[in-house]
């Protein structure tokens, strides 16, 4: 059954999702210029994330999980990647100052630029055309030409993932997270928010806390001066993922130098397909996606295939499964895993279970039902003596009215005003504190 594995033995797999390249010799090109380009991340940070995912699955730390439904292109430029970053270091500073734990950041960045999508075409009128599958397959307009695959915007991919990545690291190891600069802290355009002063004293005390402490040691506090953001992304576009696949100096195996920490998605977790082939050979930590459609067999199947070793840090199971369905879909699932022994972390994403479309054809998510699907999250692994040990959310830094809900209300009407996600709804700034704010409660009550 099983064959060797190699960066490209997927291809003797079934893969879904994937695009099919008119010009064989552009892809082959595009492959073999990626692989010859350096590397997005090194073994180490990978090794150090595994750590770190370990860690999360004993309790000992907390994982954040954040970033946009799909990067555009468009948006690699300093002010979003900015405005991301800050608010995925506002929402850890509210998570550490509830959980008193370390909290690992890792960003739906610098490289989520694949979308797996229910219908391979879309019809506007009388005309039907190809999905639009992310930046990195082809483009979103609407005309033939636009949504024909194109290899070289792998390329591009590639390119906008190193920008990004590079203007992050500069960022991170710039005094970025220094509590001691207002600007990256100060929540001033969302002021007015109902949640403004809380998040203000959560910062004030946590700065105290230091500098009550560099007094007295007379060292100056580095923990929130320099910080770890790793980067996370659906490994869906399996030529892309290859083209980075490799091996390093004095270490065995191959990684995935694409990003630190990628994942299996809902739609491509078949056990004899592609996607799960490919990911069983890499040495990266590996998230999967699970909903209401998982089942033990498959579930325990994934377990045994990509991580035979039961390796700490190893595999994440991210739930997805819906406010609705959570308390019936997960329990059953978490209890086949437990039974195993196996030392997984789990995380809630309570996002892409609860989409709707609303009357006038927007897809949109509701802040409550969210928010419910992450409590009744917490309170079932509690229940069954497991632990959730962190989060996955979608979410910008930009003030977009994408979903409904939250402190300010925003209601069905409000969504044309700032809609800009390119496929799914995503919680805006505010949305985001706010999420972290509750998250934070949670934790600390128990
Ligand atoms: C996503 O994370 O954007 C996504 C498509 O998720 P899922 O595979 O869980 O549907
Ligand atoms: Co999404």
């Amino acid at each position: 059954m099983s064959l060797a594995w190699s960066p490209s033995s997927w291809q003797q797999r079934p893969a879904k999702q994937q695009v099919a390249y008119e010009d064989a010799g552009s892809l082959a090109k595009v492959i073999d210029e990626i692989g010859r380009l350096p590397p997005l991340v090194t073994s180490w940070e990978i090794e150090q994330l595994r750590g770190s995912i370990a860690a999360a699955a004993r309790g000992d730390t907390f994982v954040l999980q954040g970033g946009d439904c799909a990067e555009s292109f468009d948006d690699c430029r300093a002010d979003p990647i900015a405005a991301k970053l800050k608010i995925l270091m506002q929402m850890s500073l509210v998570l550490v100052h509830g959980t008193r734990k370390p909290v690992v950041r890792i960003g739906r960045i610098a490289g989520q630029y694949a979308k797996p999508r229910s219908a391979d075409v879309e019809t506007r009128g009388d005309v039907t055309l190809p999905a639009y599958r992310g930046d990195l397959i082809n483009r979103d307009g609407f005309t033939l030409a636009e949504r024909a695959p194109d290899p070289v915007l792998m390329l591009r991919a590639y390119e906008r993932a190193a920008l990004t990545l590079n203007f992050i690291r500069a960022l991170t190891d710039g005094g970025f997270a220094d509590l001691h600069h207002p600007e990256y802290w100060d929540i001033s355009f969302a002021k007015g928010s109902p949640h403004a002063d809380q998040y203000e004293k959560i910062v004030e005390s946590i700065r105290e806390s230091l500098d009550f402490v560099s007094a007295i040691t007379g060292v100056e506090n580095e923990v929130l001066r320099r910080v770890d953001v790793y980067t996370s992304h659906e490994a869906l576009a399996l030529p892309y993922e290859q083209a980075q696949t490799r091996t390093v100096p004095r270490r065995a195996g191959h990684y995935n130098l694409s990003t630190h920490f990628p994942w299996i998605g809902m739609r491509t977790a078949q056990l004899d397909g592609a996607h799960v082939e490919f990911h069983r050979g890499i040495r990266n930590p590996l998230g999967i996606k699970i909903g209401p459609a998982m089942t033990i067999d498959w579930l325990l199947g994934l377990l045994e295939v990509l991580d035979p070793e039961r390796e700490p840090g190893r595999i994440t199971l991210i739930h997805r499964m819906g406010a609705d369905h959570v308390a019936t879909a997960l329990p059953p699932l978490l209890q086949a895993v437990q039974r195993t022994g196996h030392p997984v972390l789990w995380i809630c994403d309570p996002m892409h279970g609860n989409t709707e479309t609303t009357p006038s054809g927007i897809k949109t998510r509701r802040f409550d039902r969210i928010s419910a699907e992450l409590e009744a999250s917490f309170e079932l692994h509690a229940q069954l003596g497991s632990r959730l040990g962190g989060v996955h959310v979608e979410l910008t830094g930009e003030d977009v009215t994408e979903c409904i809900g939250g402190a300010r209300g925003l209601h069905e009407g409000d969504l044309e005003r700032a809609y800009k996600s390119r496929v799914d709804p995503r919680l805006n700034y505010e949305q985001a504190l706010e999420m972290a704010m509750r998250i934070a409660r949670h934790l600390r009550g128990r």
